[in-house]
């Protein structure tokens, strides 16, 4: 088992709603888990506590407790039946683009009074390109964009990868093609998608891993289960264990920009002591 010395943060993200944002985060945190890692998820979506229903937990606080003040994050954190540490969204609270820069940076310190291990950390941000949102990302390590084969998917994946790379500096930036028909048309849609990148940002985007479209997704849903527990020989379960193959598989990733990061203050005790 190939352990982090520091956490990995990925900021999961697609610009359009429903592109499968929550669905990548909650089964790469499972299959992060299954490989023997400690992981985190945090669900940045003041809107809808979606996370917390797909994985059939139950948490008495989240995420706006900790921006009340009223509790703290260890107060709110909850131990899934995966063994998924999990921060829960709100539910229904208020839009995350009512966020201020302020409240959003109390939630990341509030990573730093943690005192447990950690390996990875996904961050399931809302949808869209409010300021909340690319905060969030920019204090990841890694951007995982998902995007479906349709033309507004691939549009408002283009806009975010945009506003992220020029706007904010961003690199780092993954597409995860999900609801395709095959890991082929998955490789397409990236190519396409990159192409357009390169020709208009100068920039070039990275591949992981393609996720198939797969009724179980929807079944597992319904029965508020991860995909991976509830048909673990699905298609959809076969890549997101190799997803989360390919994220074990890059190099680890110390963030020296200088901006404001989750896990801030461990990054830099590794880096003193070494
Ligand atoms: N690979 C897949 N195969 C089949 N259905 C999927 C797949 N991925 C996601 N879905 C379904 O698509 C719908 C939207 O997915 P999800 O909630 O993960 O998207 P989201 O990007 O988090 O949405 P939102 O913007 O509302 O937060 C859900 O019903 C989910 O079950
Ligand atoms: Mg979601």
């Amino acid at each position: 088992m190939d352990k982090k010395s520091f956490p990995q943060v990925i900021g999961v993200a697609s610009g359009k709603g429903g592109a499968g944002k929550t669905t990548v985060s909650i089964n790469l945190a499972v299959a992060l888990g299954m490989r023997g890692h400690k992981v985190m998820l945090l669900d940045a979506d003041l809107g809808m506590a979606n996370a917390q229903i797909a994985l059939g937990a139950h948490a008495p606080f989240n995420i706006s407790h900790v921006l009340n003040g009223s509790k703290t994050l260890q107060e709110v954190l909850i131990t899934t039946s995966q063994g998924v540490r999990l921060v829960p969204g709100a539910s229904g609270l208020r839009d995350i683009a009512a966020l201020d820069s302020g409240q959003i940076a109390t939630m990341i310190h509030a990573f730093d009074s943690l005192d447990e291990p950690v390996d990875y950390l996904v961050v399931d941000v809302a949808a869209g390109i409010a300021p909340a949102v690319l905060e969030f990302m920019a204090a990841c390590q890694r951007r995982f964009v998902v995007v479906c084969d349709q033309p507004s998917s691939i549009a408002d994946a283009y806009g975010l990868i945009k506003v992220m790379s020029t706007e904010q500096s961003l690199d780092e930036i993954y597409l995860i093609p999900n609801m395709v028909g095959s890991a082929q048309e998955g490789r397409q849609l990236y190519r396409r998608l990159n192409d357009v990148c390169t020709r208009f940002l100068g920039i070039s985007i990275r591949y992981l891993h393609a996720i198939e479209g797969d009724e179980l997704v929807l079944q597992a849903l319904r029965k508020y289960q991860s995909v991976l527990d509830y048909a673990p020989g699905s298609a959809a379960s076969r890549d997101f264990r190799g997803l989360a193959e390919a994220v074990d598989q890059l190099p680890p990733i110390q963030s020296a920009s200088g901006r404001m990061q989750f896990f801030m203050e461990r990054m830099l005790h590794v880096s003193s002591s070494r």
